[in-house]
């Protein structure tokens, strides 16, 4: 069947991961990515798809409701993938103005958008899709009761042999919401207006609510990349607090995989929660990327150590995330293929061996080429 999909926030680090996956796998759909290029947006993230005859990027602000309307008709939507965000907690902590903007106007308008068009057709909301990505952060933080860690009650599943969990809650889909830091306010507050356009407009929506992220093209703000690039440069790896907060590591191609499934198969109005059932406490898991990092340099065992450097604590830093996925393994069959110990290596590997694509975002070379690229169209 052709699909027109727009996928907003295709240039960014989930979501070029969706449209590469939806371009190659779905030949006879339109994939449109929408997306606004901030510093977090980069073309580059999609250069093998780029020419590709069901691809086409369009470059616009979601928080532009009459630029919404005008792409929803004119490319004929009827299926809507949701993940541009601003998505860095440590800025929303800075500058809270600019996620409220994007994460809850910019939703909202998108709903709109869609739900006049969608609304104007003979069929209505018929075969129609809005699905929403969030976060697990909605949840608020878990308790770090294990210290040391226990065997995870989900070790039966096959990618989640040997895993450690830290405290015996973990998030599920009916956890209450109870978000933080300004980033997770603003995904809650999108997350309800998401369900709002469904129970009261009967829109066929969806949400689901992921975990950690790692992988390929993950903008090096984020303590994985971040930290890869600086032990390749010798610079100091800033450690927040004690090192001793838990997050659940998924690997972003994982997450793609999820969200190919769930657009496709999940329940409308429903939530999933996606995970990786890969606790670690951030110290345990800087020392893996140190280990990784100078092994495949060729550097002798433990020498960036002493690049470990512990700063001051994020403000409200969240002790623990920790994702309970198994509505989505039990419904859909889903679960992550990667063990961690190979993800990890895959993901060391790529940045080792596309150091341009990671030096020309440090330089600010590519948003330069974008911005002039862009600005006019
Ligand atoms: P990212 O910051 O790498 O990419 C965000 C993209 O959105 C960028 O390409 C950016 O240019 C675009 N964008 C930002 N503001 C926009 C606007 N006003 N209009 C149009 N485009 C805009 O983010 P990511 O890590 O890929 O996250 C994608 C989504 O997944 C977000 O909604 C985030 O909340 C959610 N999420 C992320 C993670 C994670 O670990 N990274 C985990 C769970 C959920
Ligand atoms: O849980 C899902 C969320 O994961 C997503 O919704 C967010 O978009 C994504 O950014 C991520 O949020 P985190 O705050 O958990 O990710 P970050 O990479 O910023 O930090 C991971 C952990 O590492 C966190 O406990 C803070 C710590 N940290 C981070 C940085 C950047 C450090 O100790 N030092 C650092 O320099």
């Amino acid at each position: 069947m052709r699909r027109n999909i727009l996928v907003t926030g295709g240039a960014g680090f989930i979501g070029s991961h969706v449209v590469r996956l939806f371009v190659n796998k779905y030949p006879d759909y339109r994939i449109v990515n929408l997306d606004k290029l901030t510093y977090a947006g980069n073309l580059a993230n999609l250069k093998d798809v780029e020419n590709r005859a069901n691809y086409t990027f369009v470059k616009a602000d979601i928080a532009d409701l009459d630029e919404m309307r005008r792409i929803v008709g004119t490319y004929e939507i009827d299926g809507i993938i949701h993940l541009a965000a601003e998505s860095h907690v440590d800025r929303s902590i800075k500058d809270p103005f600019t996620f409220a903007r994007t994460n809850v106007m910019g939703t909202l308008a998108l709903l709109q958008a869609a739900k006049e068009y969608w609304e104007s057709l003979p069929e209505g909301y018929d075969g129609k899709r809005f699905y929403h990505i969030s976060t697990d952060e909605v949840y608020g933080a878990l308790e770090l009761t294990d210290p040391e860690g226990v065997e995870s009650p989900f070790s039966t599943t096959a990618s989640s042999e040997r895993r450690n969990a830290y405290g015996t809650e973990f998030f599920k889909e009916t956890t209450r919401y109870n978000p933080h830091s300004p980033y997770s306010a603003s995904k809650a507050s999108s997350d309800h207006f998401v369900r709002a356009y469904h129970d009261t407009y009967g829109m066929p929506t969806l949400v689901t609510n992921c975990s950690n992220n790692y992988g390929p093209y993950q903008f090096p703000e984020k303590l994985i990349p971040l930290f890869i690039n600086n032990i390749r440069r010798g610079k100091p790896l800033p450690v927040y607090g004690k090192g001793e907060n838990v997050r659940d590591w998924l690997f972003v191609e994982d997450h793609a995989r999820a969200i190919d499934l769930i657009f496709h198969r999940g329940k409308v109005a429903d939530t999933y929660n996606i995970g990786g059932f890969n606790e670690w406490k951030n110290i345990d898991l800087i020392k893996v990327i140190i280990e990784t990092v100078d092994r495949l340099l060729g550097n002798p065992k433990g020498c960036s150590e002493h690049l470990i450097t512990y700063v001051a604590d994020r403000q409200g830093h969240d002790m623990r995330y920790a994702i309970d996925s198994r509505k989505l393994q039990a419904e859909l069959g889903w679960e992550p293929s990667l063990q961690f110990e190979e993800g990890i290596e895959k993901t060391v590997r790529w940045y080792l061996d596309h150091q341009e694509w990671m030096d020309d975002i440090v330089s600010g070379d590519y948003e330069r080429y974008y911005g002039e690229m862009y600005a006019n169209r």
